[in-house]
């Protein structure tokens, strides 16, 4: 990390390729969006306070969508082309010393590795430096033009290029290192002459070079990490990319995945070691997963906490929930809304937990819907559990305390409180609290007729005579 250079990310296009009416830097790749995939990069050579993103399409959604606190936002009112898009940024930039870093906002694939290399290179030349790279078909792209001696002269944009430029392979990326004071000196040569009416960011090149700054590229072989996103087509790329290379950290760090290219792990996941996650999950969002869990095939986890030793079967659904160390849940159970399940809890099959807290060795099997309930801990939820949490105005809440035992098919209409150790019988329908140690019993007394059956069959055989 070098507090010397600010960072400066272009981010304030629609992207008009997309045919999206959201801005390009939020559409996602790898579970996160193309925005935060860069300033995750940019985080490793900068602090976040010396990072700044250019936003102006959909400014606010923009904003609001970066994760890194500390970032700070340059508004480009209007998209006037990339070296407008910089200039915007000059007041927020302050300091124009060290090092100004311009990363395009739309190339989520890029390593880390490349951006220290591209810092080590721009005190090559009074200038800095620029990353070049090969491409087969670098069409849509600034080609880089040499000299004579092959020092880097200019850098032709697509629309601008004649004939012969436009067959040059060597490419602009769009990432650069320049010295910030020059370039913050000259910046205000760039005119939009050009078809397009755009002032170009790359015109730097020729500019600088022509008042004695030449830059010096930095020729990067693999061309994989450098892809700028304008297409969907090029969106599914960058994510299939940006899937393996998490799955492969994951399984570095010692994490058993079973075809891995089924499994989606988005990008701030966390998992600890020996744990196994099974064919077709997916763990979403800001997930943590302890150590020596298995998470089933097909469990969706997002935003969740689980705790060490968990065994999530498949199919379990769960969403801003916790689970603590030991428990069982699934398969086809689901967790939303802050729902919490203790240490060693079981949650069965079709057992639905929503803002609710499941005490320690509590246990709800099957087929129930606990909401907005409190449940001590060593409780038993029979079979077939409702809480009534809502009475279609107002939602209540439920308390059921330590070693209770709710039977089977109980309807427990809240608010309600079932007392520590009772006793809901099975089938009951329990709308006044229970007393601690009580038996609730909310049914109608079973009448045993003798003979009545035969009887009735009688009669039926009788009448059809
Ligand atoms: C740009 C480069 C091109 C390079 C290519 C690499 C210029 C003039 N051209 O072209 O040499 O090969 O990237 O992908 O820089 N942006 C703004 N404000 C604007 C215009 C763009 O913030 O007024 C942002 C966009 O949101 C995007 C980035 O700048 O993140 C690049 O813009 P884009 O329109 O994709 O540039 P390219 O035409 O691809
Ligand atoms: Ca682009």
């Amino acid at each position: 990390m070098n507090k010397d250079i600010t960072v400066i990310i272009l981010a304030a296009g629609l992207g008009t390729r997309m045919k999206s009416r959201k801005a390009k830097v939020l559409h996602e790749a790898g579970g996160d969006t193309l925005l935060n995939n860069i300033i995750r990069i940019a985080k490793e050579v900068t602090s976040p306070d010396n990072i700044i993103a250019v936003v102006g399409h959909q400014a606010e959604q923009v904003r609001e969508s970066v994760k890194i606190p500390g970032v700070r936002f340059a508004l480009q009112a209007e998209q006037r082309g990339t070296g407008h898009a910089v200039i915007s940024a000059r007041e927020v930039a302050g300091s124009h010393e060290g090092k100004l870093m311009i990363l395009n906002g739309d190339g989520p694939l890029l390593r880390s590795e490349t951006l220290f290399r591209l810092r080590a290179e721009s005190d090559e030349a009074p200038g800095g430096s620029i990353v070049t790279t090969e491409l087969q078909d670098p069409t849509g792209y600034g080609r880089v033009i040499r000299d004579a001696s092959g020092r880097i002269a200019a850098v032709v944009e697509q629309k601008a290029g004649t004939p012969e430029q436009l067959a040059i392979k060597e490419v602009n990326p769009g990432l650069y290192c320049f010295d910030a004071a020059a370039f913050w000196k000259h910046v205000g040569e760039i005119r939009p002459d050009n078809p397009a009416r755009e002032y170009y960011l790359t015109d730097m090149v020729e500019i600088l070079t022509r008042h004695g700054y030449p830059i010096s590229p930095l020729l990067i072989e693999d061309e994989t990490e450098l892809l700028g996103i304008n297409t969907r087509v090029e969106l599914a790329i960058a994510d299939r990319i940006l899937r393996t290379r998490k799955v492969n950290d994951v399984m570095l760090s010692g994490v058993t995945i079973e075809f891995p290219e089924t499994v989606i792990v988005d990008a701030d996941v966390e998992i600890g070691p020996d744990s196994i996650i099974e064919p077709n999950a997916q763990l979403r969002g800001s997930t943590r997963i302890g150590s020596n869990c298995r998470i089933g095939s097909g469990a969706i986890l997002r935003d969740c906490d689980i705790g060490d030793n968990v065994w999530v079967l498949p199919y379990v659904v769960a969403e801003s929930s916790s689970v603590g160390n030991g428990a069982h849940v699934g398969p086809f159970s689901r967790l939303r809304m802050q729902a919490s399940a203790g240490e060693n809890t079981h949650i069965g099959n079709f057992v639905e937990l929503k803002k609710t807290k499941l005490g320690a060795g509590s246990k709800a099997s099957h087929l129930a819907y606990l909401g907005d309930s409190v449940i001590g801990s060593q409780v038993n939820i029979g079979a077939g559990t409702i809480t009534c949490n809502y009475d279609g105005v107002l939602k209540h809440l439920t308390n059921i305390g330590d070693g209770a035992f709710v039977g089977s098919n109980s309807t427990l209409v809240a608010p309600l409180k079932v007392g520590s150790g009772s006793y809901v019988a099975a089938g009951s329908t329990i709308t006044e609290d229970v007393e601690e140690d009580a038996l609730a019993v909310g049914r109608s007394r079973q009448v045993d007729k003798p003979g009545w059956a035969r009887k009735r069959r009688a009669h039926l055989q009788e009448t059809k005579g």
